[in-house]
């Protein structure tokens, strides 16, 4: 199925015929565009930006295309590099990550499933944390510094402090329920484009437990570099 879609492609563009379009030929632009280079999905790929295996619970596709397109037009700081693919490729890449909901990780085999962190709520906080993808909005260790479009202080907000504001059920029932409408800055702006999922949808109790500990034992003064 590589393969062919590979030939395909390439038939299509020496041919200047329709190229294929569609989660399919989606997976095969990533792995051409060299993405997994840098970007998990399940345990393939490898880990110098975020793990995607989550990113279609996180991001619209509208916002992936408006990122993959030019990144730094986003976020000036990016470290995620421009990548001069055609519409019609960015766009299949869109319509595969859009789908990426978790499905490449086997049943019972998620990165913080593992025995030995379920006894430490907190260090499986962190695994959550960063392989389920809150830090690609919110920052390694929560420091924060993403930006949203037409929200007030330009920023999502950094997590490094919810201690001081948040009880631990509060900050459950935070991550839980999300907010799917963050409050505009200019009420007649356009809707920020990024949101707050709602994380109840995916994960269980047990594990949203664990995220408000590890988020609560953050202090501003913690932060690691750059895990993803
Ligand atoms: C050289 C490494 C590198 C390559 C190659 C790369 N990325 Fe990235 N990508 C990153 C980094 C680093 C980030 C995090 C950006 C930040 O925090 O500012 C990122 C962020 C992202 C995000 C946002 C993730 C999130 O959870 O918010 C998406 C989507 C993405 N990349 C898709 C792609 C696609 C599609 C390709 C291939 C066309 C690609 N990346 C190629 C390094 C890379
Ligand atoms: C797609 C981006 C995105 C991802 C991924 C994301 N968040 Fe958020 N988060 C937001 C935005 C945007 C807000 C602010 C919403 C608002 O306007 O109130 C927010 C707010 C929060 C808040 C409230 C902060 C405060 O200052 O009151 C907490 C807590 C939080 N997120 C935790 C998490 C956790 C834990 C995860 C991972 C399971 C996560 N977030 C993943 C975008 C995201």
């Amino acid at each position: 199925m590589k393969r062919f879609l590979l030939v395909s492609t390439l038939f299509a563009s020496a041919c200047n015929q329709t190229p294929p379009a569609g989660p399919a030929a989606g997976k095969a632009y990533f792995h051409q565009a060299g993405c997994a280079s840098c970007h998990k999905i399940g345990e393939n790929g490898s880990a110098v930006g975020p793990d995607l295996t989550f990113v279609g619970l996180r991001h619209s596709a509208q916002w992936l295309d408006l990122f993959i397109k030019d990144p730094q037009a986003w976020k000036k700081d990016t470290l995620m590099p421009k990548r001069y693919i055609s519409d019609a490729a960015r766009g299949a890449i869109v319509d595969y990550l859009a789908q990426l909901k978790g499905q490449d990780w086997p049943q019972g085999a998620r990165p913080w499933e593992a025995a030995s962190l379920i006894k430490d709520p907190v260090a499986r906080g962190r695994v959550l944390y960063v392989r389920a993808g809150c830090v690609g909005c919110h920052g390694t260790d929560g420091t924060g510094g993403y930006p949203n479009n037409n929200v007030k202080g330009g920023l999502i907000p950094a997590l490094n402090k919810v201690a001081d504001g948040y009880s631990k059920a509060e900050l459950t029932a935070k991550i839980k329920k999300g907010v799917p409408h963050p409050e505009k800055a200019d009420p007649k702006g356009p809707a920020p484009l990024i949101t707050m999922p709602a994380w109840g949808q995916t994960l269980n109790d047990a594990e949203l437990d664990a995220l408000a500990s590890y988020l609560l034992s953050l202090t501003p003064a913690g932060a690691q570099k750059n895990d993803w």
